[in-house]
């Protein structure tokens, strides 16, 4: 719609001299119009002249056009020089009928179909998965979906963390203890990796002895990568059934470890940027803090993983994007190795981004901790979900496993995805669990309401020009809202613009199918007009629920 009156516009100012950028947007006061379009202020800026003139001029051109009733019920010119647009019933009624008819409903496909590299997840091998994980998988998945819906290509990587210190720190755990790999268990190594970890906050002497251990896995020792295999399978094993759980997926499950062979490649690479300081060697910045690209003792460092790890992606899958769906506090490490590949043009011509998110909080507005005061781990909280949803409702206890397992789903994503990617939230349960307000659970259940209206009667699937009432125009013109939401999802890589619209959708389908009674209907004309409104809409929803991963139960 918003691309049609555009052209509209375009068409007019252009015979009137004044070019052909006009932008159109949805209306501040929705009570007076549909749409409006500020240009007239800048146009009369650039060409001298007073905005009321120019707005007065274009308006009697819209006013006076042939096909004026096709399209627009009322054009007026408001204040100093707003152009506002109320658009005609049939003009929404066309628009729906081309959604509804169009592939993935009428979105405009990408002039250039483009490969996104997107890397998210990133857990820990051997540390627990708590709540802190769950954003970067959540976020990241999502924001695949709507890139690959907008019509281009996504290769994921989890890009574990399996080469950390935390690797070097269960291996010590279980030399200590004189184990071997047979031994290694998940209750083991969820028990381990703290007891090691807190240990060497106490002393040094582990310390060191977890970091030579560590050196010696990444340069190759027999014995320490048999265990570190093991750790990585049975770890490996439970991250996976996670992920599985909250239905994220990845194209390829590599790790830091992974990037090694391809160190030396790019160490020869950036040999010119490379220099020797007290035995350590660095790459300075501009203004930050230098990188450091082998530790004196000869490690390689976090940033040096992630250089081998772009030097790979691009050479073997050769994207114009990487996303980087990573925790806001790691930004600083991403400016540096972003300005590394910049000034090496190691990366020319690949669009770099690093996407933060923000922190998952508790009531106090603290990382979110369980009563025993640690970072509650995933399987808890799906747990603790279930156990409050049952308590909502006796009929709650009844559902199927399945069925439940899909609200839990509901219950975190959407309490997750309403916020702005970068910022802190609080996860407040209760609040989520919630059937009313703005919750998984209250989404799910509207969808459902319209599915058993729609069982009920059989749809013709047609639509007449007649718009019966204002919240019947008021659900019409939000959906036609679809792709300004989704092209804000996808340019902003900010999944909370299409979790609003959703949101948005789900109460005005409520307000509509409570005031429009469907049911026993005599004038079927009409019945017929609204099953096809509630029709589209249910449509909508379970399509944009599929990009924020949301499956809909069997009931409620
Ligand atoms: N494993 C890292 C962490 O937990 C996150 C990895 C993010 N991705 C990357 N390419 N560095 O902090």
């Amino acid at each position: 719609m918003i691309e049609v009156l555009e052209r509209i516009l375009n068409e007019i100012t252009e015979k009137l001299g004044y070019g052909n950028e006009n932008k159109v947007i949805e209306s501040n006061r929705p009570e007076l119009c549909d749409f409006q379009c500020d240009n007239v202020f800048k146009l009369a800026k650039k060409y001298h002249k007073n905005p009321i003139e120019i707005g007065e001029a274009i308006v009697h051109a819209i006013q006076t056009l042939d096909d004026f009733c096709l399209y627009f019920e009322k054009v007026e010119l408001a204040g100093p020089g707003f152009i506002n647009m109320t658009v005609s019933d049939s003009f929404i009624n066309k628009c729906l009928r081309y959604m509804q008819e169009s592939e993935h409903f009428g979105i405009k496909k990408p002039l250039k179909k483009e490969t996104y590299f997107l890397d998210y997840g990133g857990p820990n091998v051997a540390k627990p998965l708590h709540v802190g994980h769950m954003r970067t998988a959540i976020v990241g998945e999502s924001l695949k979906r709507i890139i690959e819906y907008m019509g281009h290509k996504t290769i994921s990587d989890v890009h574990l963390g399996d080469y950390g210190l935390q690797i070097g720190q269960v291996i010590y755990g279980i030399l200590q203890d004189g184990k071997t790999e047979e031994d290694i268990t998940l209750a083991y190594l969820e028990e381990t990796y703290p007891k090691i970890s807190a240990l060497c906050k106490e002393d040094e002497q582990v310390k060191n002895a977890c970091s030579e251990i560590t050196k010696d896995l990444q340069d190759g020792s027999i014995q320490y990568q048999k265990l570190f295999k093991k750790i990585l399978e049975i770890s490996g094993n439970d991250i996976k059934r996670l992920y599985r759980y909250l239905g994220v997926s990845f194209d390829l499950w590599q790790g830091e470890s992974d990037a090694y062979p391809y160190i030396p490649e790019v160490e020869k690479y950036l040999e010119a940027y490379i220099k020797d300081s007290e035995g350590a060697k660095i790459i300075p910045l501009n203004e930050l803090p230098p990188l450091i690209f082998r530790k004196s003792n000869g490690a390689y460092l976090y940033a040096t993983t992630d250089l081998a790890t772009i030097y790979e992606r691009i050479t073997k899958y050769h994207p114009n994007h990487i996303l980087y769906i990573v925790d806001n506090r790691q930004s600083l490490h991403f400016k540096q190795v972003f300005e590394v590949c910049e000034t090496s043009k190691l990366t020319e011509g690949v669009n770099l981004e690093f996407l933060g998110y923000g922190t998952v909080n508790g009531l106090d507005g603290k990382p979110y901790k369980t009563r025993s005061g640690d970072a509650p781990k995933l399987d808890n909280l799906f747990t603790q979900i279930k156990e409050l949803f049952a308590t909502k409702k006796d009929s709650n206890k009844e559902m199927s496993g399945e069925d439940i397992d899909k609200i839990v789903n509901a219950i975190l994503k959407f309490a997750d995805l309403q916020n702005s990617r970068e910022k802190d939230y609080i996860f407040d349960i209760e609040k989520f669990s919630n059937v009313v307000g703005k919750t998984g659970p209250y989404i799910l259940y509207t969808y459902l309401r319209i599915d058993k209206i729609l069982k009920c009667e059989s749809i013709k699937y047609k639509i007449n020009g007649i718009i019966y009432n204002e919240i019947d125009r008021k659900l019409r013109l939000q959906l036609l809202g679809l792709e300004k939401a989704l092209t804000s999802a996808f340019d902003e890589r900010k999944p909370h613009y299409l979790v609003d619209f959703i949101y948005n959708t789900a109460v005005l389908a409520n307000q509509f199918y409570q005031m429009n009674h469907i049911t026993g209907l005599e004038d079927e004309e009409k019945k017929q007009s609204w099953l096809y409104v509630l029709y589209l809409t249910n449509r909508i929803l379970k399509n944009m629920l599929e990009l924020v991963m949301i499956d809909i139960p069997s009931f409620m």
